[in-house]
């Protein structure tokens, strides 16, 4: 394969680097800011790799200038960040807290100077623990209190931001935090997450219309999705049938609903039970048509039958178990799941536009005097690049590609440990450096 350069891309296609709120601002409880499941979660012992909290982070929250400039040194045009719910409405409803709507336009001003453009998460997982302590995404009430945020941002930045995301990865965070119970709030069991699934649904929808209906005619509306290649262990009836499961659960719960297909319950029978939830009227309200989907992948699973996993009867066969290349998260290095997922979305009439939001590794890095040699991140996400370059050389749909991510940070419940940045911290110090693939990527972008 040939060298990349932006040019092969196409003029349209947009380059940028992602983050998110929590990851990265620190800042925790300064200037109005409510409470966070993620500030309640981390604080709980053992529920955070090396007990590792998120209160400083990068302290993104007074150092977006440096970070900002740094975005612009490296040539990249597009910065996606998120709005933290809790600094805009500290009880997640109700009053709102000016100096937070402050702050988020210091940011995107700040963006716009630099000739950045701001790309904005409405949600990217801090939920307001006042409202998970009315149920959070369990409680149907969670789609007006989500329509009233995002109403107040499309108010307070709509006339500012061009391109919004209403969510990220509604998967993770319903599958991590309401089934699995390892994010916050760390419920688990089909009865937490059946709802949190519907209720999210609806608040995606509900959310998307609030943005078309306040924003002007040219903003672009988005949600983000995470996806992986799923391919079965084997050939065996079993096997691929647990693979369709799997397939069902990882790529297609949220996005299916959306573009009006409904869920994926022939597939997933555990589901079936949803429907107690789909109240009349709700088929209307699950559809959306964006303007474009961001999808997010990193890695390819191999499935296998399981009889242990009751509910889908699939289970992961771990990537560290099959001797293949893996990232520091133990995810395999497996470039061509990119152009599988780009083929399986573009699949859907309904997809308008394709943006790869985020693509990334944690590799462990070495600062060596003052320099961060990264090259096994530079081959990956070349190696990523060049099969989402395949993809649009065949005709598929993508117009977009964002690095996560800018700075090493918070990676949820493994801490610091993993570092994805294309900028290395020095967590004591909060120093920056700029490690190769920053400058592997700022040269990508400048031919
Ligand atoms: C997906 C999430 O959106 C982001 O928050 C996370 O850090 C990366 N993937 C890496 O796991």
């Amino acid at each position: 394969m040939g060298e990349l350069n932006k040019s092969l891309f196409g003029d349209d296609f947009q380059w940028g680097v992602s983050a998110a709120a929590l990851q990265t601002e620190g800042a925790c409880d300064v200037d109005g800011k409510g409470q966070s499941i993620w500030d309640v979660f981390s604080s709980k012992k053992g529920k955070i790799l090396n007990g590792d909290h998120h209160h400083i982070a990068c302290d993104f929250y007074n150092r977006y200038q440096e970070d900002i400039d740094i975005v612009k040194s490296l040539n990249i045009p597009n910065f996606r960040f998120s709005i933290s719910w809790t600094r805009i409405l500290p009880e997640g409803t109700g009053e709102v807290n000016q100096a937070g709507i402050d702050y988020y336009n210091r940011v995107i001003d700040y963006c716009l100077q630099q000739g950045v453009e701001p790309w904005i998460t409405l949600y990217h997982w801090d939920l307001p623990q006042a409202l998970e302590a009315k149920g959070g995404w369990t409680n149907r009430d969670v789609v007006v209190w989500f329509s009233a945020y995002v109403s107040i941002c499309a108010d307070a930045f709509g006339s500012k931001v061009k391109h919004w995301m209403v969510m990220n990865e509604p998967s993770v965070f319903t599958g991590a935090g309401y089934f699995l119970g390892i994010h916050a709030p760390g419920k688990s069991g089909l009865r937490n997450f059946v709802p949190a699934v519907h209720h999210t649904v609806l608040s995606i929808v509900a959310g998307a219309k609030i943005l078309r209906d306040k924003l002007p005619a040219d903003r672009q509306i988005g949600t983000t999705f995470s996806c992986s290649y799923i391919e079965p262990v084997s050939q065996s009836d079993k096997d691929i049938a647990a693979a369709n499961r799997a397939d069902a659960l990882i790529n297609r719960l949220f996005i299916e609903p959306i573009l009006g297909l409904g869920y994926p319950t022939t597939e997933i029978t555990a589901l079936k039970r949803i429907d107690k939830f789909i109240l009349p009227g709700d088929a209307e309200n699950m559809s959306f048509d964006f303007d474009f989907i961001g999808i997010q992948n990193y890695t390819r699973e191999l499935v296998e039958y399981s009889f242990f996993t009751p509910y889908v009867g699939a289970s992961l066969v771990k990537a560290t178990k099959r001797n293949v290349p893996t990232t520091e998260m133990g995810w395999e290095v497996y470039p061509a799941s990119i152009y599988e997922m780009i083929k399986k979305f573009n699949a859907y009439p309904q997809v308008k536009k394709i943006i790869i939001t985020e693509n990334g590794a944690a590799f462990k890095d070495s600062l060596v005097e003052g320099q961060v040699d990264d090259q096994q991140r530079i081959a990956y996400l070349d190696d990523y690049l060049q099969q989402v370059l395949r993809a649009k050389n065949e005709g598929y749909n993508v117009e977009g590609y964002f690095v996560w991510t800018l700075t090493d940070n918070f990676e949820w419940a493994e801490g610091y440990h993993p570092r994805f940045g294309l900028v290395h911290i020095d967590f004591d110090t909060l120093k920056r450096t700029v490690k190769n693939s920053g400058y592997w990527f700022r040269d990508l972008l400048s031919k």
